[in-house]
């Protein structure tokens, strides 16, 4: 699905070959070969799409009312790398919305410095913009325009000559080519959603930032939406994308930051932050039902489950699955079968922004 001739800035090696229809997307792969995301192609890209230091944002006039606890961001650094896929995860309220806007100039930052594809967001302000797509969480649609008229009226907003636009290509891309003249508000949920990624992609920015896209959009095509960002992302655009769905994120993203009450706390290639959690389980089924897990297997805290199922669990750091199992056959325990289990996205982020019990 890589279109020839491209210029491709890093590959993902996340990227699975796309099990759908895939119409919709040969014509946005087309419609890239004709014409790339202009400054991705351009030689004096920057190496950082995005680069934030020290940003902070604080709700509320400093010192009124509303000021007390809105801290959202506080004193954020983060680099996204020119043609990453990064995830942008952490709870509800952590910030990340806070942290989009500011990009997108929608929010002003209390302190700190932000670049996008090395614009200034307050020296250079327009060309910061013009760098990023924003696709927000917020389904704000005209209801009484039409797909047409809006993806026409976001490319005038950017400056867009009109030779250059391509709005049937751009809303055939994401599906919508037979909406594209009825009102947006008898579109779907996840309809408007696309339009909102339609409208986003109308200046073929570098920068593509998606806040939640998926967020009520049905599997189908939630997998349509990614098999086109996903060309766009292997064309050379940078995406950002949030999201609540961490398997997502882990199939997608090849670098992850975690973002908790307004602070980083992860930053990282996703294996590696899938690797931070030293910790691996086996499950297996016996031949005979045991009352008792034997003593030798302690150091793998043995976990006796109904229906003559034995459940151990190790870290891959100090023993290796070779000796679990050496262990478990001179214990004199005959296996009938085993999964085994691995530590997923969801452990580290639980781990990573959840209080510990107790
Ligand atoms: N316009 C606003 N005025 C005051 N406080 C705000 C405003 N927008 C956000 N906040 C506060 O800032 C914090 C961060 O909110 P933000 O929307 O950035 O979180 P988020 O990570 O995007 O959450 P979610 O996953 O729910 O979208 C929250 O405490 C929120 O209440
Ligand atoms: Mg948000």
């Amino acid at each position: 699905m890589i279109p020839k001739g491209l210029p491709v800035a890093t590959r993902n090696p996340r990227h699975e070959p796309s099990l759908m229809n895939t119409s919709a997307d040969d014509i946005l792969v087309a419609e890239l070969e004709r014409s790339p995301p202009a400054a991705a192609a351009a030689d004096d890209a920057p190496d950082l799409a995005i680069e934030a230091t020290g940003l902070t944002k604080v709700y509320g006039k400093p010192g009124g009312k509303r000021a007390r606890g809105a801290q959202a961001l506080k004193s954020i650094d983060l680099a996204v790398p020119r043609g990453s896929f990064f995830g942008l995860l952490g709870p509800n309220g952590a910030g990340k919305s806070t942290f989009i806007n500011i990009l997108a100039g929608l929010v002003n930052k209390t302190e700190g410095t932000a670049r996008v594809w090395g614009h200034d967001i307050d020296r250079a302000p327009r060309l910061a913009r013009a760098s990023i797509g924003v696709v927000p969480q917020e389904l704000n649609i005209d209801a009484f325009f039409t797909p047409r008229e809006a993806v026409e009226f976001q490319a005038g907003l950017y400056g867009v000559p009109k030779r250059k636009r391509r709005t049937d290509e751009v809303l055939a891309a994401v599906g919508l080519g037979d909406k594209a003249d009825v009102y947006s508000r008898t579109l779907s949920g996840g309809m408007r959603r696309r339009l909102l990624v339609a409208k986003a992609m109308v200046h073929r920015p570098p920068v593509l930032i998606l806040d939640e896209p998926t967020a009520g959009v049905d599997i189908e095509l939630r997998q349509q939406l990614w098999s086109h960002v996903r060309a766009l992302n292997e064309a050379g655009t940078t995406i950002v994308l949030t999201t609540h769905y961490l398997e997502e994120a882990e199939q997608l993203c090849d670098t992850i930051a975690i973002i908790n009450h307004g602070e980083v706390v992860a930053c990282e290639r996703t294996e590696t932050l899938l690797q931070r959690l030293d910790w691996k389980g086996l499950t297996m089924t016996m031949a005979e039902e045991l009352d008792e897990a034997p003593a030798t297997l302690r150091p793998y805290n043995p976990e006796l489950r109904p229906f003559r199922r034995l459940a151990l669990h190790y870290k891959p750091s100090e023993a290796t699955i070779a000796e679990v199992l050496a262990a478990v056959q001179a214990a004199g325990i005959t296996l009938v079968d085993l999964t085994t289990e691995e530590s997923d996205l969801e452990d580290v982020f639980v781990a990573l922004t959840q209080p510990p019990a107790g």
